[in-house]
């Protein structure tokens, strides 16, 4: 009688997990606050998106009130980043193990859901990190971070609800630490989860603490680890983009004009700028990159100029940089803005005339505006 040679058994050459860690009731408690961490990035980002890229429909609706609500949501959206990325480490290390669940795909649905972790996984690794080093400002790849940044926010949007909706018998018998899952445990677990969930509660704290002071400035002295201070920089404020980086170095006042265009189109030197009533107020720059910091402002109202060039009520209004280069020298500012009384052509801040890197001799600054969006050396207004 023939005897066919042995099936090699791959199970033997499997790494064995006897972590008791590495189970649904830990895969859970972390889920949960890393699922908080990804909606409120979501959500906060969905909001700076449409702030910064808003389509025609919203252009005019979108509201330049709360003065403070930009700053509030790109700082939650960069400080719920950054504590993302412990409890995905937390939450990979709990879930590493079914990797090398043997056969690893037994049906073709099985082999779908399998297809789609790895997307949740892959989509959740790019956000955090093409995130953390946008704060950086080092963009080591050939796309542009905007559009893929926002679009696998999608993907990673679907793939965490198609992995909760599967997980969804497992996630409810170990929701509480009494559940009647959780229970079936070996005994003796509690005390190993407890100081596992405390240490990645003390790493988020810790990364938390130390750079959350870029944007929520109370907690200014502990940010250690953010690339900004929110006090460094001249005239007290950080400078993303520099005067000679955009090729606006050495404005000469002699021959520069501000030119408005509209109905009644003028032209107004620095002299006769700063002869117009003046307007103070006190209005945050806020940074997409995550920093954020709220300064004293004063110049003349957009609303006044564009009512000089014979704007109707309810204009628009177009902004032409000097700077030679870059995404944002035309900027288009709809009705809600334009119309603000807060929203100036500011000439000064902090009580002195513009730095250059600020924008000298005449910036926009708008409430709840993102900071890409606060044009600086401004020359042309054009009424739309
Ligand atoms: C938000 C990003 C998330 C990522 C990247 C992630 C990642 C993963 C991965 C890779 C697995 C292993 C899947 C497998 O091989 O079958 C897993 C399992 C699991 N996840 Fe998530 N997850 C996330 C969110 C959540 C949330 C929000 C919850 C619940 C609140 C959750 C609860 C679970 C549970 C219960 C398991 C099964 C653990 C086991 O079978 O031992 N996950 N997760």
């Amino acid at each position: 009688m023939e005897h066919s040679p042995p099936r090699p058994d791959f199970r033997r050459l499997l790494p064995r997990f006897t972590g008791r860690l590495h189970d649904p009731r830990t895969a859970t408690a972390i889920g949960r606050w890393l699922g908080a961490a990804f909606a409120v990035c979501l959500v906060t980002g969905v909001v700076s998106h449409y702030l910064q890229h808003p389509p025609g429909a919203l252009v005019n609706v979108l509201p330049s009130r709360p003065v403070w609500g930009y700053r509030l949501s790109q700082g939650l959206h960069v400080a719920s980043g950054i504590a993302a990325i412990p409890l995905l480490l937390a939450k990979l290390w709990t879930v590493y193990p079914r990797l090398f669940v043997w056969p690893p795909v037994t049906s073709v649905r099985h082999g779908l859901e399998r297809i789609s972790v790895g997307l949740l996984v892959a989509a959740s690794v790019f956000e955090v990190f093409s995130g953390l080093l946008n704060t950086v400002q080092w963009y080591p790849w050939p796309f542009s971070f905007v559009p893929v940044h926002f679009a696998v926010a999608w993907v990673l949007a679907g793939s965490v609800l198609l992995h909760v909706a599967v997980k969804y018998p497992l996630i409810a018998s170990h929701w509480r630490v009494d559940s009647p899952g959780t229970l079936a445990l070996p005994a003796g677990d509690g005390p190993d989860r407890r100081s596992l969930l405390r240490g990645v509660t003390a790493a988020v704290g810790a990364v938390t603490v130390v750079t959350v002071g870029q944007s929520f400035t109370p907690l200014g002295r502990l940010d250690l680890l953010a690339p900004r201070h929110p006090g460094h920089g001249p005239q007290g404020l950080p400078v993303n983009r520099t005067a000679a980086a955009a090729g606006a170095l050495g404005v000469d006042t002699a021959v520069w004009r501000l030119a408005v265009t509209g109905p009644r189109p003028y032209e107004l030197t620095l002299d006769e700028l700063r002869a117009l009533p003046q307007t103070d107020a006190e209005l945050p720059i806020a940074c997409v990159e995550g920093w954020s910091k709220s300064a004293h402002w004063s110049g003349v109202r957009i609303h006044d100029l564009l009512a000089l060039a014979g704007a109707p009520p309810g204009a628009g209004l177009r902004v032409v940089s000097l700077e030679h280069r870059g995404a944002y020298r035309v900027m288009e500012m709809g009705r809600e803005y334009a119309r603000d009384p807060l929203t100036l052509l500011a000439l000064r801040l902090n009580g002195a005339v513009l730095t250059p890197d600020h924008g000298f001799p005449a910036r926009i600054i708008a409430p709840n505006r993102p900071g890409v969006l606060q044009t600086k050396w401004v020359t042309r207004l054009e009424v739309l």
